[in-house]
């Protein structure tokens, strides 16, 4: 099958795991001889220095064009400025926003041989294998007023956590569709306690669950889901929440997992079924610090292509082709500097794409 791929590399060493992750994208092509046709274009601060904005028409009409998105990490120190009007980031949200990519899937599973490369317990994180769908498209990211202003008592500033009914039901229907799929468990993370937005969300949650009797819904306020992650993780398995709060507990979760350069995500226009648009990306930020050094781990890009493969292309054989030769160079001992631990060997970003591109050949 012959597919078109936009491929948004971005900053700090988003170019470089998005350069191993279309490496692994061959290596399928190859195997099961499909066409990957890659279109590459710039959002975030690259754009910004070619453009003076974050995303460009140009890139977004190309992303529209295309049956899904590769992206890798945007921002750095260089456009960092908190006076300057465009930001890096401002191209992911019109990226999220414009092409309505309202769900995030980020799963998080700890593989048994890392379970010594995260900084809580083994038998904490152990068996760890959980789900955060995330809203991803509205709240305080895109609620309005959303400004800074002077009074003549000083400074001031407000944002707004606002949610139609719509939008709340939407992201809950992919919850509710994804709970059916593994655990039939799903959790809906709020502050219902004091939120008006997450008290319409816990109820429009109970009015919706009555579509799905074989799903079993729990309510957990999001202070008590932070907790919840490091006390017993593997107890959890799907749990969908506004963008804010999903932002934050996948930060978190990503810690169970040893690395942020483990987990990938996809964002997806609707509740996968069949071949769904989406945009993937690793969920680590573009670190600077260690970009241009061929250290960055691209096991987070390349799991982002399987998802892709996954959900946007139907091609479940191949996601899992790629996932089992991650598996399988992590078994052999090969490590990124940021998994690294004690009798491994430690290998670069080329070096470890490489090992699992082989692996798919
Ligand atoms: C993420 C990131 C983004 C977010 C930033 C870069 C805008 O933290 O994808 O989690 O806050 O959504
Ligand atoms: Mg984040």
């Amino acid at each position: 099958m012959e597919f078109d791929v936009a491929v948004l590399p971005g900053d700090g060493i988003g170019p470089e795991v998005v350069a191993e992750a279309t490496k692994v994208l061959q290596a399928v092509a190859e195997r099961f001889r499909h066409k990957f046709l890659l279109h590459q274009g710039l959002v975030g601060g690259c754009a910004i220095d070619v453009s003076g904005i974050a995303l460009s028409q140009e890139t977004l009409d190309m992303c529209k064009q295309c049956d899904a998105v590769l992206l890798g990490a945007v921002g750095g120190p260089k456009w960092d400025d908190p006076q300057t009007k465009v930001h890096p980031e401002d191209g992911l949200l019109a990226l999220r926003k414009e092409l309505g990519l309202f769900a995030n899937l980020r799963p998080v599973k700890v593989l048994p041989m890392l379970v010594n490369s995260t900084s809580l317990r083994p038998e904490i994180v152990e068996g760890v294998d959980l789900l955060f769908v995330r809203e991803l498209t509205g709240g305080l990211y895109f609620g309005q007023p959303k400004k800074q202003w002077r009074t003549s008592e000083g400074r001031q500033a407000v944002d707004t956590m606002a949610y139609s009914e719509a939008e709340i039901k939407r992201i809950l229907r992919v919850g509710f569709e994804l709970a059916r799929t593994r655990s039939k468990k799903l959790i809906s993370v709020d502050k219902a306690n004091i939120l008006q937005s997450s008290r319409l969300w816990r109820q429009i949650a109970i009015e919706i669950s009555v579509d799905y009797p074989d799903i079993e819904l729990q309510h957990m306020l999001v202070d008590a889901c932070a907790m919840r992650l490091i006390q017993r993780p593997a107890d959890l398995d799907v749990l969908v929440t506004e963008n804010t709060f999903g932002d934050i507990l996948t930060d978190e979760a990503s810690m169970l997992a040893g690395s942020m350069g483990m987990l990938p995500s996809a964002s997806l226009a609707g509740i996968p079924k069949g071949k769904t648009f989406g945009m993937y990306e690793p969920i680590h930020g573009s670190v600077p610090s260690r970009a241009g050094q061929n250290l960055a781990n691209p096991i987070a890009t390349i799991s982002s292509v399987a998802m892709m493969l996954r959900y946007s292309f139907e091609l479940e054989t191949e996601a899992q082709a790629i996932e089992n030769a991650v598996l399988a160079t992590l078994e052999q001992g090969y490590r990124t500097y940021d998994i690294m631990s004690e009798g491994k060997t430690k290998v670069g970003t080329k070096e470890m794409g490489d090992l699992i591109a082989q692996r798919i050949k």
